[in-house]
């Protein structure tokens, strides 16, 4: 993916937040959501379910394991205006830290109860909404890798491979090597917390 150098400060980005309900010409310039590369444990499939709510399968004797969060969004042109049917294909290691993923090597238990994928896309308003666990960190050839979400994110005509990560977890982001690459830009990839396990975090495409 290439890096765009952005203008735009994080206090920008977080004025152009507030101001989300202003489209059109008056609608202000965001930065754009760093992206990253598709990672080793990109779904080989969207099998079974994979609706917005990860941490329940039908089936399954109990709900998935971990804190259940919700994460509330927007998908957004670099102008601020809402992308309607923005598709957000997303997937995360479970509680434990392990993605059900063959090519994970983790020896870590799967969950029955944890979904693991879901393909959702957005209201006519530029907005989506997600029930998860937090995921669990892990080890990686890399090093440890702090909780993140990952989302390939389909526009009009921009498609981002992104990762978001968690505000209470600072530290260990800024140990990841990941994040760290990310320079600058890297907090346009951290959620805002809304308290009471809530979070959001709005995803800003190039050319929408
Ligand atoms: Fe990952």
């Amino acid at each position: 993916m290439t890096l765009i150098k952005h203008r735009f400060s994080r206090r920008g980005f977080a004025a152009g937040a507030m101001a989300g309900a202003l489209v059109g010409p008056q609608a202000l310039a965001q930065a754009v959501t760093a992206t990253s590369d598709m990672g080793p444990f990109y779904p080989l499939g969207y099998r079974g379910e994979t609706d917005a709510d990860l941490t329940r399968v039908a089936g399954a004797s109990a709900r998935a394991e971990g804190q259940v969060i919700e994460v509330v969004g927007r998908v957004l042109d670099k102008l601020g205006n809402p992308l309607r049917g923005a598709q957000l294909d997303i997937w995360q290691a479970n509680h434990h830290g392990r993605y059900d993923h063959p090519q994970d090597p983790a020896v870590m238990p799967l969950d029955p109860g944890f979904q693991g994928f879901a393909r959702i896309n957005t209201g006519a308003d530029g907005s989506w909404k997600l029930t998860t666990i937090k995921p669990g960190s892990y080890d990686s050839p890399i090093g440890n890798r702090p909780p993140h979400i990952h989302m390939d994110a389909l526009g009009g005509t921009t498609r981002a491979m992104l990762q978001m990560y968690f505000p209470e977890d600072a530290e260990a982001n800024a140990r990841d090597t990941l994040y760290q690459s990310l320079g600058e830009r890297a907090p346009t990839s951290v959620a805002s917390a809304l308290g009471d396990h809530r979070y959001s975090w709005d995803i800003v495409l190039l050319e929408g």
